[in-house]
């Protein structure tokens, strides 16, 4: 693969079905909770990025096996005090904040101190966010200035905790699940919205949890030392990922595209909900229930018609990895769009918020800001026709995705760097973009 690309020309109409790859959330956990397991777990479709690819890296050195089948790999686990762990061992999580954070929370109770190391971009990352609560359980954690290297040591006395998660962190929210599946007694974790994915796989396995779901806030409780046993799962198709050709499809002339079998979690779709609000068609077709997650093969046009948005923060946990691409939508808006309260946009794989901003000005889009809230200036008739160059962005596989559909849809020359970091999460991007008859050298 190149170090960079090349885009000169926009995407010709299209109208076409794809699938993206499946879901990283739901595979990661689907990995951990199967190295967790009582025995033979088999899982259909596991995303093969890298950050899931260095999860079975992971679990491999705590002593699980895997197998690679055609259809699936198959996990032998043996239960929740199974793993099997040599001496000093450094587990390298790459580029996942997801991987780092929940296996942090399995190993609250390892009886040998293991390291989590990173990336570079991981490690500019706070841990300390996921680091105090599991001190609060009882774990022994050496960090230095709240990030990576970690180094933990569990307890062997490990205490159930009351815990508020107030950032609408699922990381956080799950690393403190997993640990409590340790601890003896009841967790009760007060969690501010965020992905449930980890809430429905528990019900699936029938841990002991309870969740009460409030307007702005979640309330769980989990009951400890519960062991369950090995399960079957299918991964559904990641809507972060379709994300991308959704937007590809709206900014292009005369196309449609369906994308089928994509996660339509409702804890994930603030995305749908934010550019119907922006007037896109979209739409669902033959949705139905995979243990608990809802599902659907998504519609969508190209549309002439994309007016601003009014974004109401209390979507933002719902589509916190696609405002990258939203905002080339408001880039193309009649209208001010307004965002607010994004900070947690710059604790991503690269401080987000000031990147879309840096390119959004770049491209000739006003955007003004005010702490954590911006407004965008849209721009109907936007058409580039400069050279722009894309890099120093942490190799942020979602940065990549943006100015990659940037340059499919809004014109101009586009040299666009690092492109290995799509690996990350979306190993088949370019397939389908060519797929599609885009022109990427
Ligand atoms: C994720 C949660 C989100 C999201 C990340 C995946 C998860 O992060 O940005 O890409 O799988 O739990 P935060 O929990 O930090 O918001």
């Amino acid at each position: 693969m190149k170090s960079r690309i090349l885009i000169k020309d926009k995407i010709k109409s299209f109208n076409k079905k794809i699938a993206v790859t499946s879901d990283k959330s739901i595979s990661i956990r689907s990995v951990l909770l199967a190295s967790q397991a009582i025995g033979v777990s088999k899982i259909f479709n596991l995303l093969e990025s890298e950050d899931v690819l260095n999860t079975l890296k992971c679990i491999k050195k705590l002593g699980i096996n895997y197998k690679k089948f055609n259809s699936h790999y198959k996990f032998y686990g043996f239960g929740l005090k199974g793993y099997n762990t040599k001496k000093n061992i450094v587990l390298d999580a790459g580029n996942s904040g997801t991987l780092a954070r929940l296996i942090l929370g399995i190993l609250v109770d390892s009886e040998k101190s293991i390291k989590i190391v990173g990336d570079k971009s991981l490690s500019k990352r706070d841990f300390s966010r996921i680091t105090e609560p599991l001190k609060m359980f009882g774990a022994n954690i050496l960090s230095k200035k709240r990030k990576l290297p970690v180094l933990i040591s569990g307890s062997t006395f490990l205490r159930p905790i009351i815990y508020e998660e107030k950032l609408g962190s699922a990381q956080c929210k799950s690393a403190v699940m997993l640990a409590a599946l340790k601890a003896p007694g009841i967790t009760k974790i007060k969690a501010k919205k965020s992905r449930n994915h980890t809430e429905i796989f528990f019900k699936n396995l029938n841990i002991p949890i309870k969740v009460i779901n409030k307007k702005k806030y979640d309330l769980i409780e989990i009951e400890g030392e519960s062991n369950f046993n090995g399960f079957n799962y299918t991964v559904p198709g990641d809507i972060s990922s379709c994300s991308f050709f959704l937007v590809l499809t709206i900014l292009s002339k005369d196309s449609r595209l369906t994308i089928k079998n994509v996660n339509i979690n409702s804890t994930r779709t603030g995305v749908i909900k934010i550019l119907k609000k922006m007037n896109a068609k979209i739409l669902y077709k033959n949705k139905k229930y995979y243990k608990g997650e809802a599902v659907a093969d998504i519609y969508v046009e190209s549309s002439n018609n994309i007016k601003s948005i009014k974004c109401p923060s209390s979507l933002n946990s719902s589509a916190i990895d696609e405002f990258l691409i939203i905002f080339l939508v408001a880039a193309k808006a009649k209208g001010i769009s307004t965002f607010k309260s994004l900070g947690e946009l710059n604790m991503k794989e690269s401080p987000r918020l000031n990147i879309a901003i840096k390119i959004l000005r770049k491209i000739g889009v006003k955007v003004l800001r005010v702490e954590n809230d911006i407004k965008i200036f849209g721009q109907p008739n936007l058409n580039l026709k400069g050279n722009y160059e894309i890099k120093n962005f942490r190799k942020d596989h979602r940065v990549f995705m943006m100015t990659s559909i940037a340059g499919l849809t809004l014109g101009g020359n586009w040299k666009i760097y690092d492109t290995d970091s799509v690996k990350t999460s979306f190993p088949t991007f370019f397939k389908i973009l060519n797929q599609l008859g885009a022109k990427v050298n």
